[in-house]
């Protein structure tokens, strides 16, 4: 409790993906809110306490006096119904106060209706996160996967949706809850204004693999999100070395083809995650993996002994195969 209390009281103390550590106005909001809660909860904790130590001190037992007496004189009965009504009344005011904060929250942190600057639409799918960033040309559309980039300091709107289960996008640094779920466009508008890279995590048990289901709110300068958005609206270009070469006929030649996009190539399915500039990202298998060589090797070989019962089917083939289609991905930036 003393902990909490810390990390309440101490404005910016906390981890990049904590309730305590907002970094928006939403976050900002949802924060005061919960600190109001605990505030009023903690004292009335403490003072329960404190009136249970007294009771307890008082009607200890004394050699004189034991036993006790059994029945209590009229005028003590009348103190006591006096001082339960009294507490009742309290407890009666302290959540009704509650109940307000936390409507006020929820209708300041749903109010922003308007269009905002920058829309995203997000896709919850078993077990990540699909990521679009529409254009008014369909064949420069930004799709990524499991890091949603934003420019700090501006509305964003995100349009939430799922394309199989209910599952719910959670960056606490910078907004509450949001379900995502099957059939349904869940929109709402979140802003951060710090700089930096805020892990968000699915936060509905949506099966086995639920845990292993988090992003990255990846907040930067307008011109650093512009310079991202830029490049990634780009067709990656062909493959230059042999080895590169070499990887991206293996790509094309497996199974892969029949679940990814890689845009420039043959390769246009949705079923995973677009893969046109899979190495600029910072993680693998929706932040279970960082992404490098190795990791990315071990992910494309088995991908169930990491993530059991992820739709990825291993796919055996020979070291220097996979060495060259790792190549080749870790090449699209
Ligand atoms: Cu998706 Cu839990």
């Amino acid at each position: 409790m003393i902990a909490l209390a810390i990390l309440i009281a101490v404005p910016g103390f906390g981890s990049n993906q904590s309730s305590l550590n907002p970094v928006g106005p939403m976050a900002q909001r949802i924060e005061h809110t919960l600190a109001l809660i605990f505030f009023i909860t903690g004292a009335v904790y403490l003072l329960t306490m404190i009136a249970v130590g007294i009771s307890v001190w008082r009607n200890r037992l004394v050699r004189d006096d034991f036993p006790p007496p059994l029945q209590t004189p009229p005028e003590q009965d009348r103190k006591a119904v006096t001082a339960v009504a009294g507490a009742m009344g309290v407890s009666v005011l302290l959540l009704f106060i509650m109940m307000v904060a936390s409507f006020i929250t929820s209708h300041a942190i749903g109010k922003e209706n308007g269009r905002a600057p920058f829309e995203v639409d997000v896709y919850g799918h078993q077990w990540w996160w699909e990521v679009q960033y529409p254009q008014p040309e369909a064949d420069k559309m930004v799709v990524t996967a499991n890091e949603i980039h934003i420019p700090i300091g501006s509305l964003v709107r995100i349009h939430g949706t799922s394309t199989d289960v209910i599952h719910s996008f959670w960056a606490p640094n910078i907004h509450g809850k949001r379900d995502l779920l099957p059939g349904y466009e869940n929109d709402f508008v979140i802003q951060a204004d710090q700089p930096g890279r805020w892990r968000g995590q699915c936060a509905e048990f949506c099966g086995p693999q639920h845990a292993h289901m988090s992003f990255l709110m990846i907040a930067e300068p307008m011109d650093k999100f512009h310079s991202w958005m830029e490049a990634q609206a780009g067709t990656p270009p062909p493959p230059s070395t042999p080895q590169t070469q070499h990887g991206q006929q293996v790509f094309l030649s497996h199974a892969c083809i029949m679940c990814h996009t890689i845009r420039g190539t043959v390769a246009g399915s949705r079923v995973g995650p677009d893969l046109t500039h899979v190495g600029s990202r910072d993680t693998i298998a929706s932040g279970t993996l960082p992404n490098d060589p190795s990791h990315l090797a071990k992910w494309v070989l088995n991908a169930q002994q990491i993530k059991p019962g992820v739709r990825m089917p291993p796919n055996p083939m020979p070291q220097q195969e996979l060495n060259d289609l790792v190549a080749y991905l870790e090449s699209l930036r």
